[in-house]
């Protein structure tokens, strides 16, 4: 029975899926094709804003090369079973059903070739084939747990089921909408959540590395790694006015801890050395003029003035221009903070995965609550992995509910 704002009996489903972003819809819409009768709620006036701004408008839905090793999570195992029961290949084929044109960018990442809106337009669609209840701008209050059933209240109204599912996402970009209410949940029910952090953000340079700084908008293809973690990866750095961006910082950012210091290697095509091979090759070379080929010449002035070297090669000792290859190749930078998450694309740590089934996402602890998308603790790399764990784990729950 399903009734209004009238204060009667609750309206009665067989789930409900709290978030309308990736996961919630996708999960949604799952169960709701089973014939499941299904309410999805969202406190923002629309669903998948996320999903809107994505991919700089283009939504980088998947990854081509999506693999469990992609992903962070205090247990590494846990995402391999819902990611190999629904792949990069499973969504994309839904994409291509809806006849929506994609294109690869690079390293595996797929994009629209129109609009994000039309990945939103997609999933309200396979929402509306399992006749999903889909409600938004309404903040959820009340959630209580009685009898077998979750009781939820939603502005003045109230719904029930056997099935309640955390789809609300991780506190990235509040101005978004984005909330800690998944947190507060689990743990009302007893899950435990891994301390959740900014990832996939920018880092900040404290004051002594003030030099960079005037580098701002200069950017440059480096291999950044970080210590203690076997991470490394091949992608263009930025300068900012408050510190480090672009692809490289943010991937490392997600692995990097306070402390830690992140290396660059710059020219990363350049062979053990290459300084002094071309010192032989071309002895009255600037040093200036050898970093510029490879760097843009802001950059390349600004490591020249570190290194404190200057002249010909010919001129410069081969140990000084080895000591500068080693240099180039570990450039040692050790942030003292990060953007945090109003900067952030997604939130690392989460809802404790030592809680949740792997093959439904269904709590241990509390039968009939699932957690899927960013709110579990399973961050994935930037270039669309992280939808890819929104689409595989909604799928999980929504065979499952
Ligand atoms: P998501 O955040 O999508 O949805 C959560 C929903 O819950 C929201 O609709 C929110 O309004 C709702 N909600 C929150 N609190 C609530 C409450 N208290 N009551 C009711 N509803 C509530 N990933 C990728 O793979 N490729 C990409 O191109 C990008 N690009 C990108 C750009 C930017 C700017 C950002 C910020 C993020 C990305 N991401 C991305 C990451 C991606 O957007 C993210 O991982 C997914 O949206 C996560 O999906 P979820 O459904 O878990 O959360």
């Amino acid at each position: 029975m399903t009734v209004g704002a009238s204060g009667h009996s609750p309206a009665a489903y067989d789930v409900i899926v709290l978030g309308a972003g990736a996961a919630g819809l996708f999960c949604a819409a799952t169960a709701g094709q089973r014939g499941r009768r299904v309410l999805l709620i969202d406190h923002a006036p629309e669903p998948g804003r996320k999903i809107v701004i994505s991919g700089g408008g283009r939504c980088n839905f998947t990854n081509i090369h999506t693999a469990p090793d992609r992903y962070l999570s205090n247990n590494p195992h846990f995402a391999k079973s819902a990611l190999s029961r629904y792949t990069a290949a499973d969504f994309l084929a839904l994409v291509e059903s809806h006849g929506i044109a994609w294109h690869e960018k690079t390293l595996g990442q797929l994009f629209c070739d129109g609009s994000a809106k039309q990945i939103v337009a997609m999933l309200l669609d396979e929402c509306a084939k399992g006749g999903v209840d889909l409600r938004c701008g309404q903040p959820v209050g009340a959630v209580d747990h009685a009898d077998g059933l979750y009781r939820i209240s939603h502005g003045a109204q109230q719904a029930t089921a056997p099935a309640l599912v955390i789809a609300t996402g991780g506190p990235s970009i509040p101005k978004m909408g984005a909330t800690g209410f998944a947190y507060d949940l689990a743990r009302k029910f007893g899950l435990k959540v891994v301390q959740p952090r900014p990832a996939l953000v920018p880092l900040t340079l404290p004051g002594d590395e003030a030099l960079f700084r005037e580098l701002s908008g200069v950017s440059t293809e480096v291999i950044m790694r970080v210590g203690g973690s076997k991470a490394a990866f091949r992608e263009a750095a930025l300068f900012t006015h408050r510190g480090l961006s672009g692809p490289a910082i943010l991937q490392i950012s997600s692995y990097w801890k306070r402390g830690d210091t992140l290396t660059a290697q710059f020219l990363p095509d350049r062979r053990d050395g290459w300084l002094r091979e071309l010192k032989r090759d071309r002895p009255r070379q600037s040093l200036r003029k050898t970093l510029g080929e490879g760097l843009p010449e802001r950059l390349a002035d600004a490591l020249r003035e570190r290194l404190g070297l200057d002249g010909e090669l010919g001129a410069l000792t081969d140990k000084a221009l080895a000591a500068a290859e080693n240099r180039l190749a570990r450039w040692p930078f050790v942030p003292d903070g990060s953007e945090g998450f109003a900067k952030a694309e997604v939130t690392a740590g989460g809802i404790d995965t030592a809680e949740l089934s792997s093959k439904t996402m269904e709590s241990k602890r509390a039968p009939g609550l699932y957690a899927i998308g960013e709110a579990v603790d399973v961050t994935g790399w930037l270039g669309g992995y992280n939808f890819q764990w929104a689409w595989a784990s909604a799928r999980a729950t929504g065979l499952a509910v």
